[in-house]
C-alpha cells in the first residue's frame, strides 16, 4: 500500500472562514476527508498534518522519508519564503508534491515566485480542493513508479 503523508501549512486551519472568495468555503476537515476518500480509492493510506510553524514542517519532511512514500504539501505563505522548507524537500529522496488551492502565478507579484517548486517533483495549483486529490493522484502514480 501507498503511504502519503499531506502537509497543511500556516492559516489552512482557517480554510472555509479565510478569505473565502480565494480559497472556498469548504474547511480544512472536510477537504481531508475528501483526500481520505481518494486516497482509500486508489489503496492508498494516507496522514494528515498542519502546522503555522515553519521548523515543525522541516521536522516532518525530514522524517517522512523512512516511513512514507510520497509528500503532498501545501506550503501556504512559506512556499514563497522559506529557503528551510525547500531545503529539507531537496535533502529527502521521497518525492514531494506541491499543491495550492489558488493559481498563484495569477495572484499578486509576490505569489507568484514559489521557493519550493524548483525542487518539487512537481506542482499542481489553481484548482481548490481538488489540486489535492490531483496531487494524491499523482504520488500514488510517482511511488507506483519507483
Ligand atoms: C496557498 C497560496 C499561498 O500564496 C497562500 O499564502 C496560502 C495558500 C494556496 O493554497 O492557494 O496560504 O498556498
Amino acid at each position: 500500500m501507498v503511504k502519503i503523508l499531506v502537509i497543511h501549512g500556516p492559516n489552512l486551519n482557517l480554510l472555509g472562514k479565510r478569505e473565502t472568495d480565494i480559497y472556498g468555503k469548504t474547511d480544512l476537515q472536510t477537504i481531508n476527508g475528501k483526500i481520505s476518500k481518494r486516497a482509500e480509492s486508489l489503496k492508498a493510506s494516507v496522514e494528515f498534518h498542519q502546522s503555522n510553524h515553519e521548523g515543525d514542517i522541516v521536522e516532518m519532511i525530514g522524517k517522512a522519508a523512512k516511513k512514507f512514500d510520497a509528500i503532498v504539501i501545501n506550503p501556504a505563505a512559506y512556499t514563497h519564503t522559506s529557503v528551510a522548507i525547500r531545503d529539507a524537500v531537496s535533502a529527502v529522496d521521497t518525492p514531494v508534491i506541491e499543491v495550492h488551492l489558488s493559481n498563484i502565478y495569477a495572484r499578486e507579484e509576490f505569489r507568484q515566485k514559489s521557493l519550493i517548486s524548483p525542487v518539487a517533483k512537481g506542482t499542481i495549483c489553481g484548482f481548490g480542493t481538488d489540486s489535492y486529490l490531483l496531487g494524491i493522484e499523482a504520488a500514488v502514480s510517482m511511488a507506483g513508479k519507483k
